[in-house]
């Protein structure tokens, strides 16, 4: 079996592959939103704090896990910490690193096949029959089939046709598909994202009976630092959680992607490239685009407000509404969902490999077989956040997957690194082959700041946001039934895949017993 795993094709094929899985909604949507709302300027100061003191470093440790387990044949959490560490319930904690993206991916991958619609929509002119925000809102609404009598068929063959997409490149392999997505994919999202940038940073004084909603002023809205909100634990806690979903940390993706390397394959300089490309995408492409549009068509008050407005309106109903002022604005309102679906399915597929290698590497079983399994329960595990988007499904889910599950799995993680591995050994092993030696700062870093940093962020997070969320504070009573079939179908993945760990295990011991 071990000759006939998979391997990466080429040192870019991985760099773009691992940075497809970093681009993605979270980039374009979720951190201009997070800034806006938090302190503007002042929110770069704990972003940056937590990119070198927490992402980058688990970003290392995660490829050096990812490596090291791939020589055993392990390209998953489960086996990866059994391999590293000799303690039988270890291997159990894995299962975060399996489940955390799997939880994400069924509902980012309906999300994601709105902009493919949303897409179609703009180019095709559907989308600027709507001229205000009540209307383009009224639009989404009944797309998403919240509406009272809206049908929801349209988004169901649409989120189809995306699953199946999706299955299509996971089917094709690591180098077959998710390599040559990649390839293709990561440049395109990079052109289109500069060419709106460039539409953006070119608008000047849209209104001239309004000069000072102009986009110098915009940029200044955007960068200028707001200090006193650095005093507030909320904002440190945003960036912390922006920075690991952002960089796909503490998700499990980067372990199982890093173990389709030859074990002396570079890992110091690709992981380091694939973060760049993430922080450009971001810093210099998220920021530059929906937050600086809205300011100079609707002003500082109205760009927070629509900030406020969730993450949706400011994608699926603001940003066409910007277009639709500019010359030619279906065609970049068109662009702009493009970009979307393109940096969200490079990062779904990230987050379906991980199950698939736990199929194959614990298993034993054929791609063919893993994706039709998997496709299966991946399918029926969606309905949720389709059927129940109104009931607050989808934020359910990611607290979970996109929360919780990150903090959860860096923190054990890291003390693997640590405490099994043993901090030495881990640094030698990320040097093994890399290209760049890594500032030895960071294996103090890694040894104390990290650890620690993760500690407080759990504990700080419980208290402020685990603790309400699991009481169903501010549900409301016709929502907690639809919350709670969520939180069992989440249990019944936690509880199976658990199980299946038990069952891979005894077999591989029966195995070795009979040799
Ligand atoms: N890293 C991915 C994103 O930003 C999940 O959307």
């Amino acid at each position: 079996m071990a000759e006939n795993r998979e391997k990466w094709g080429s040192k870019l094929g991985i760099i773009l592959a691992v940075a497809g899985s970093a681009v993605g909604l979270g980039n374009f949507l979720r951190f201009p939103a997070k800034a806006t709302l938090n302190g503007g300027g002042a929110f770069m100061i704990p972003y940056f704090v937590a990119l070198l003191l927490l992402g980058i470093p688990l970003m290392w440790i995660e490829w050096t896990l990812g490596r090291y387990g791939g020589r055993f044949i392990h390209g998953t959490a489960p086996g990866i910490f059994d391999s590293i560490a000799k303690n039988r319930f270890v291997k159990y904690f894995g299962v975060i690193g399996i489940l955390g993206p799997f939880f994400i991916l069924i509902y980012y991958m309906y999300i994601e096949s709105w902009t493919l619609a949303y897409s179609y929509f703009s180019f095709s002119g559907v989308l600027f029959q709507a001229a205000d925000q009540e209307s383009m809102k009224s639009i989404l609404n009944a797309y998403q089939g919240v509406t009272e009598g809206a049908p929801i068929w349209p988004a169901y063959i649409i989120f189809c046709v995306t699953f199946l997409v999706n299955f299509y490149f996971i089917y094709r392999g690591i180098q077959g598909g998710i390599e040559k997505l990649s390839k293709f994919a990561v440049p395109v999202l990079l052109i289109i994202g500069i060419i709106l940038t460039i539409r953006v940073l070119t608008l000047g004084t849209p209104n001239p009976d309004l000069p000072e909603q102009n986009i110098s002023n915009a940029l200044g809205f955007v960068w200028n630092p707001d200090f006193s909100q650095l005093a507030n634990a909320k904002i440190w806690l945003e960036a912390a959680g922006q920075i690991f979903f952002t960089l796909s940390v503490g998700m499990g993706i980067i372990l199982t992607y890093a173990s389709y390397l030859d074990s002396k394959d570079d890992i110091a300089l690709s992981g380091l490239s694939s973060a760049s490309i993430n922080e450009f995408c971001e810093v210099i492409l998220g920021a530059s685009i929906i937050i600086p549009a809205a300011f100079v068509f609707y002003g500082g008050a109205g760009a927070i407000r629509i900030a406020e407005s969730g993450t949706f309106n400011i994608g699926f109903v603001t940003m066409p509404l910007i277009f639709e002022k500019m010359p030619l604005g279906f065609i970049f309102s068109g662009l702009w969902f493009l970009l979307l679906f393109i940096a969200g399915i490079t990062s779904s597929v990230s987050m379906i490999q991980p199950a698939m290698s736990f199929l194959e590497d614990e298993f034993g079983i054929s791609r063919k077989k893993a994706v039709v399994i998997l496709g299966i329960f991946a399918f029926l595990a969606c309905h949720p956040a389709i059927f129940f988007l109104k009931y607050g499904a989808i934020d359910e889910i990611d607290f979970w997957g996109g929360t919780m599950f990150l903090i959860l799995f860096a923190t054990v993680e890291v003390f693997i690194f640590l405490f099994a591995m043993k901090v030495s050994k881990g640094w030698e092993e990320m040097h093994i082959g890399a290209l760049i030696k890594i500032p030895k700062i960071y294996k103090y870093i890694i040894k104390y700041i990290t650890p620690a940093f993760l500690l407080i962020l759990l504990s700080v997070w419980t208290y402020q946001q685990f603790i309400p969320v699991i009481l169903l504070e501010g549900v409301s009573n016709e929502n907690k039934p639809y919350i709670w079939t969520v939180r069992l179908m989440l249990l019944a993945f936690i509880i199976t895949f658990a199980v299946l760990v038990k069952i891979a295990w005894r077999k591989r011991k029966n195995k070795e017993v009979k040799i």
